[in-house]
């Protein structure tokens, strides 16, 4: 009847004096030989619990250890200490699991990242980690809910697949085919994956995007919510191998419809986590604004974590062209002080650099740029008039950089055949894609948020490592 317990959230939220709880969980801190700070993960405040002097034996005394997962049953009574409202007087104490004080790994004292992400498997059990995976659980929850209520349709994409959405080949190949050299070859050396198990070349997916649309030209509007992988080779704190991505896609939008819904949910998602996670949210805010006063004032943020989520729920997203983008950088002091390391001209697909400063310097809030070069995009996205630029659409926020990428599709299959020709995108292989343009073709766009660069933004952490339970890094594949 393990059961019966009471989360010490639910307890701290509400509760009757005296009366009798069952609580269970891991042991923080044990002072004095009386006092037990106990965490269960429903919340980051841990449960008092005050045991006599002279209630337990020695022995038992010994095992209650950082670490130590423990049964507690006791009273409710009024703390006397500051802090908090409540402890619990024991009336019984069992040890459920022991944990060697000596080699447990997380001592009751603050923890570097990097080492922390060395033991990802216990990191949990840290304050920080476990703020930050409860609020990727609550945005979870609220994507959902906001497509719910929207009535989208959640549709569930392959991850096999045999097609490359994003026509870039960054991806992870998936065959059972022996790889010593003894898989059966064509005539011409390379393999033969037609005696493969898909009787084809397949790949893990880079995006649901494909699949999303043939949804959409049947439910109106849908969405996919799952991992995506891209074996492109960026060591940097804002890419995985292995993430999740949300892809709506909805008939009957333009550009500006797919730009107001991307905001729409960007805000929804934040204001839901500020309403939802305050305790986790307040204990992020500060772990960042202690963070930020290890650094030299020029580099310091000018907004705490709870007034940037505030100030970005709260205003409109800077809307601007590609062309007027790459104006500013041109006309920037940044660039006439030569502090970009990468080239500024037309063309060229903005480094990180250069999207931070517009988001970061220039308007100081999220950007979202439109109409990019079609050279730099890929093959879906709707040609503009101007023959040259395409109804794409990126969100650039603050402190992350790209966080949604989106276009308008190319719903004219001359266009779109013409496009794939162009960039030795096989047409008879997408047939099946290109049967949404044959038969009863209507505009369409739609949009990818990456589920981790969003974490990142709302907990105001810096490494997308430690806003995914498992990482999947170049060279990194623990677990
Ligand atoms: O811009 P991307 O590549 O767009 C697509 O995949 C489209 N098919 C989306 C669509 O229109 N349905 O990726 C979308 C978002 C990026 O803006 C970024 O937030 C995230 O996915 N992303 C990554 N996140 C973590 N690690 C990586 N390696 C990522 N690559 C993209
Ligand atoms: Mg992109």
């Amino acid at each position: 009847m393990y059961n019966t317990r009471t989360k010490i959230k639910s307890l701290l939220h509400s509760y009757t004096l005296q009366s009798t709880v069952t609580i269970m969980g891991w042991v923080r801190t044990f002072r004095n030989n009386q006092f037990i700070a106990i965490n269960d993960g429903s919340t980051n405040t841990n449960l008092q619990v005050v045991v006599a002097l002279g209630m337990l034996p020695d022995a038992v005394l010994k095992r209650i250890t950082t670490g130590a997962s423990v049964k507690v049953v006791g009273t409710v009574v009024e703390s006397l200490g500051s802090g908090q409202a409540i402890e619990i007087k024991a009336e019984s104490v069992e040890i459920l699991g022991d944990s060697d004080a000596e080699k447990y790994p997380l001592q009751p004292k603050k923890h570097s990242l990097e080492f922390l992400r060395e033991i990802a498997h216990l990191r949990f059990r840290t304050n920080t980690f476990a703020a930050v995976f409860r609020i990727r659980h609550a945005v979870a929850f609220a994507i959902h809910q906001f497509f719910n209520q929207k009535q989208f349709v959640y549709l569930h994409t392959p991850i096999i697949t045999a097609s490359d959405a994003e026509g870039a080949g960054e991806m992870f190949r998936v065959t059972t085919l022996p790889m010593d050299g003894t898989a059966p070859r064509n005539e011409d050396g390379s393999i033969n994956y037609t005696e493969d198990f898909f009787g084809k070349g397949t790949h893990l997916t880079v995006s649901g995007q494909l699949e999303g649309e043939l949804g959409a030209m049947a439910f109106s509007e849908v969405y996919t919510f799952g991992p995506t992988f891209r074996a492109e080779n960026s060591n940097t704190t804002r890419h995985l191998a292995e993430f999740w991505m949300i892809e709506p896609e909805m008939a009957f939008y333009d550009l500006e419809d797919n730009m107001n819904l991307a905001e729409e949910f960007i805000k929804y998602l934040i204001n839901y986590v500020m309403q939802h996670n305050a305790d986790d949210l307040q204990f992020l805010d500060a772990r960042l604004a202690e963070e930020e006063k290890q650094k030299p004032t020029a580099e310091r943020q000018e907004m705490g974590l709870l007034e940037k989520l505030r100030f970005v729920a709260e205003n409109s997203f800077e809307r601007i062209n590609y062309t007027e983008a790459i104006d500013i950088l041109l006309n920037s002091p940044a660039y006439k002080k030569k502090k970009f390391k990468y080239e500024v001209k037309w063309g060229i697909d903005m480094q990180s650099e250069h999207e931070r400063y517009l988001v970061e310097k220039h308007f100081k809030k999220p950007v979202i740029v439109t109409n990019y070069p079609k050279d730099i995009k890929a093959f879906y996205m709707r040609l503009n008039d101007d023959g040259t630029t395409v109804a794409a659409m990126d969100i650039l926020a603050p402190g992350i950089g790209e966080i949604v990428g989106g276009s308008q599709r190319e719903e004219r299959l001359a266009n779109l055949e013409a496009r794939m020709q162009e960039m030795h995108i096989p047409t008879d292989e997408m047939s099946w894609y290109l049967d949404t343009r044959r038969f009863g073709t209507v505009p369409h766009a739609g949009f990818g948020l990456g589920f981790e660069r969003m974490i990142l933004f709302i907990t105001g952490m810096t490494n997308i490592r430690d806003v995914i339970p498992f990482a999947r890094t170049p060279k990194n594949c623990m677990y």
